[in-house]
């Protein structure tokens, strides 16, 4: 019994001595030391021995079982130790390595229209103005000959404010007043602006329309300013914007602010006016309101309107960007979705 003891302890010593990696010395334990272990076995089973013997390889096996615990331990640490110098050397960092590229955001889309829009209008001599996107209700419409309770107000769903008065303008054309009154000079100077923004108006959200958009206004005050003169000017922007080749026609329409008013076609970009879904088979895409500036407006400006004319036009530049890159939902210009904008 003793000399087989002595086997184990010499084999479990040697294999001991092999062991690099934790998991097989885990194992190894478990073989030796373990519950089921040869030596916890050997250990139990010194009660089986004839009496003579057993206190001797009682001893015997406790020293051994003592060493190879220590053994054990000492290996262990030796193991730890190396593993963690391997994960030093495997984890060093390479600073020489090339960094991660932070992504660059785009412009939105309707900025890079709202840009190119800028670019054609600066060229013709209109500089930009700002106005205010929190209106009040007399400069949204009243000052726009829209008096209170006039039904032409139901043409804009309006959100209100709580305090009485204040609105979120639902178009730009406010802006005619504020521009008129900021460069006018009370009415001695002439005027030749685009106030570009967003409007807001209380509506169904749709692939259509959406509670807020933007508008580049365009208002232009001086002496014999006549209706050919809008014609032309909005005939060359539509030709710089949509490509020279495009026909451009004008509708009769209605706004209280302009006297006489018309709406602006472009040939449908898609299907170069032979008819598709986008322009509805009519060949003709709306790109603007317009007119001359009514006579109230002017007044409302600080102009003789007997001196004094002007025209005045309403541009939708996410309409002009769907109509470019063939969008079909407006929602995607404020849905915040990545895979939308960086597209552009
Ligand atoms: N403000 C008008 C709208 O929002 C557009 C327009 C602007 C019409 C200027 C005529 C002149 O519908």
């Amino acid at each position: 019994m003793l000399k087989q003891l002595e086997t184990i302890y010499t084999n479990a010593l040697n294999e001991l001595d092999t062991i690099t990696d934790s998991d097989t010395l885990t194992i190894w334990f478990r073989q030796h030391l373990g519950k089921k272990g040869e030596i916890t076995l050997a250990l139990r089973s010194t009660a089986d021995l004839p009496k003579e013997e057993r206190a001797a390889f009682g001893q015997r096996a406790n020293v051994i079982k003592n060493d190879l615990t220590a053994q054990y331990e000492a290996r262990e640490d030796l193991i730890r130790q190396q593993e963690l110098a391997r994960n030093l050397e495997e984890g060093a960092i390479d600073v020489t390595l090339p960094g991660r590229r932070i992504p660059t955001g785009g412009l939105h889309p309707a900025t890079q229209t709202l840009r190119e829009i800028y670019a054609i209008w600066a060229d013709m001599g209109f500089q930009v103005f700002r106005s205010r996107d929190v209106e009040d209700d007399d400069t949204n419409f009243t000052l726009l000959n829209i008096p209170p309770h006039h039904p032409a107000r139901d043409m804009w769903d309006t959100f209100h404010v709580a305090t009485p008065g204040v609105i979120l303008r639902t178009h730009t054309s406010p802006g005619q007043i504020r521009a008129m009154h900021a460069y006018g000079e009370n009415g001695t100077k002439p005027v030749r602006v685009i106030l570009p923004g967003m409007c807001y108006r209380y509506e169904q959200i749709s692939a259509r329309s959406e509670i807020q958009f933007n508008q580049v206004e365009g208002l232009a005050v001086g002496h014999n300013i006549r209706m050919t003169d809008l014609k032309g000017t909005l005939a060359e922007f539509a030709r710089r914007l949509f490509g020279a080749d495009k026909r451009v026609r004008f509708r009769g329409s209605y706004f209280p602010f302009t006297e006489p008013s018309i709406e602006v076609d472009v040939e449908c970009i898609l299907c170069e006016g032979q008819g598709c879904p986008v322009c509805k088979y009519t060949g003709w895409l709306e790109i603007a309101g317009a007119g001359m500036v009514h006579p109230v407006v002017l007044q409302n400006g600080g102009y003789d309107p007997t001196q004094w004319s002007g025209f005045a036009f309403g541009l939708g530049p996410e309409r002009s960007t769907m109509l470019k890159h063939g969008i079909k939902d407006i929602r995607y210009f404020w849905g915040n979705d990545l895979r939308f904008l960086e597209q552009f």
